[in-house]
């Protein structure tokens, strides 16, 4: 009963108010909390980006010290979690482990569970800013049988994750600044991008009144599709398998054929219309970091000239079909040596920080209600029961 707004994928459909995130996406521009992408990922780090989403206003010095103090306190994860990790085959994928740890930690935090206690709120999104960067680095490094590496806290956010991913106890890591650097760049580049569909799984999730740590867990699931953040992973396949250059007009033909389900990985984009602006930086970065690490990676050529050929090709133009932050993220992440089934999971880890601000932006709105949507009913009508003999 009822007339309803349908709108499939909610194309046209507001689902909160928010302040956090401003896309244009005709024009191309990303804003956090007022500030440009540009301007964050060139001058800002990972942790004052995570407090200005969380807080509304960048940190001054010593908010920002008080704040990296507070997350470096939460780093270690519960010793028993170690046996849920040995449950887990060896070849796991990382996000299936993700999903399962995060949304367990329901299970040991029950002094942060309590989603009207603001003081709460804050403790367990704190705690999971923290953890996961401890429980991304421990799935990879159950996936290839080393001991796990405990955060060291002496390090910076970026600096921790990478020694627990690369370092092992039998030699002293050193962290590479540039390294450093450019995945604290990609982590700010993933911080939050408004209502994409893990987002809104989050919020959606979280309107029941579930704990903050299943509601992360749902958006973990949701993002690991390869319409959305499983596309890194997916893009960077594709570029191999896609290998040379003169290989690349067979592709691009693939994706213009309605008959073809094949899509170019990392192109394309519900909102921007445009170059997505964290593409730009994401380009600009994997120059530097090849560039830095020495490293000559054939696909990032066969990478520029797919772009290329594709925004001079007349389908593209017309669908206003461009790069996305997924294209050129996993070329920097594999130089640095992370192998493609890990992309995905440092995307949740960065978007963690998106996830629960908005989330509690949500349960601080006086007018949070339900999620609920309809549905227009196509089925059959009411009709009588029918005996298995009869049917
Ligand atoms: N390759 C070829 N054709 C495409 C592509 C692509 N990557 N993306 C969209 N199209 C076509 C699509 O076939 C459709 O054509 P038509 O109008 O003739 O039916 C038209 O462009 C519009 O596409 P849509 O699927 O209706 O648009 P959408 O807003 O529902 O989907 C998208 C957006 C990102 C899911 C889609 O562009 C896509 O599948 N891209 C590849 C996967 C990808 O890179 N995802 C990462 C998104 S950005 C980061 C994130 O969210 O995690």
């Amino acid at each position: 009963t009822g007339l309803f707004t349908f709108d499939p994928g909610f194309k046209s459909t507001a689902s909160c108010e928010s302040g956090l995130t401003y896309i244009d996406g005709g024009e191309g521009i990303l804003l956090h909390r007022g500030y440009s992408i540009e301007e964050l990922s060139e001058r800002s780090s990972f942790m004052e980006t995570s407090y200005l989403l969380l807080n509304g206003e960048l940190p001054t010095k010593e908010e920002l010290d008080n704040f990296t103090y507070t997350i470096t306190r939460h780093t270690m994860v519960n010793e028993q979690l170690n046996q849920l990790y040995k449950g887990f085959r060896r070849d796991a994928h990382p996000m299936a482990i993700m999903c399962g740890v995060v949304g367990a930690l329901s299970a040991f935090y029950h002094d942060s569970t309590d989603i009207a206690d603001p003081d709460q709120r804050k403790i367990a999104s704190h705690r999971l800013i923290a953890k996961m960067p401890t429980i991304a680095a421990m799935a990879y490094k159950y996936s290839i049988g080393q001991p796990f590496v405990y955060p060291d806290n002496s390090l910076s956010y970026t600096g921790n994750f990478l020694r627990m991913t690369f370092g092992v106890p039998a030699e002293e890591y050193v962290v590479d600044p540039v390294v450093e650097q450019a995945l604290d760049r990609i982590f700010i580049l993933h911080a939050d991008h408004e209502q994409n569909a893990s987002t809104s799984t989050v919020r959606l999730a979280g309107s029941s009144g579930a704990n903050p740590f299943a509601c992360i867990a749902a958006g973990i699931a949701c993002l690991w599709g390869p319409a959305h953040g499983g596309a890194n992973e997916a893009a960077l396949n594709m570029l191999h398998e896609i290998g040379r250059p003169e290989r690349i007009p067979e592709y691009i033909e693939r994706a213009k054929d309605k008959n073809d389900p094949f899509r170019l990985m990392g192109f394309g984009h519900r909102v921007y219309k445009n170059y997505d602006p964290r593409a730009t930086v994401m380009r600009k970065t994997v120059r530097e970091v090849l560039s830095a690490l020495n490293v000559q990676d054939p696909v990032f050529d066969v990478a520029l000239q797919l772009e290329e050929m594709a925004l001079s090709d007349d389908y593209f133009v017309e669908k206003k079909l461009f790069p996305n932050v997924d294209f050129y993220s996993g070329i920097i992440l594999s130089a640095i040596g992370f192998p493609t089934t890990m992309f995905t999971a440092l995307f949740a880890l960065a978007r963690t920080v998106g996830w629960v601000s908005q989330w509690n932006e949500m349960i601080s709105d006086p007018a949070q209600t339900i999620g609920r949507p309809r549905q227009l009913y196509t089925g059959p009508a009411a009709r009588p029961f029918v005996e298995i003999g009869d049917r």
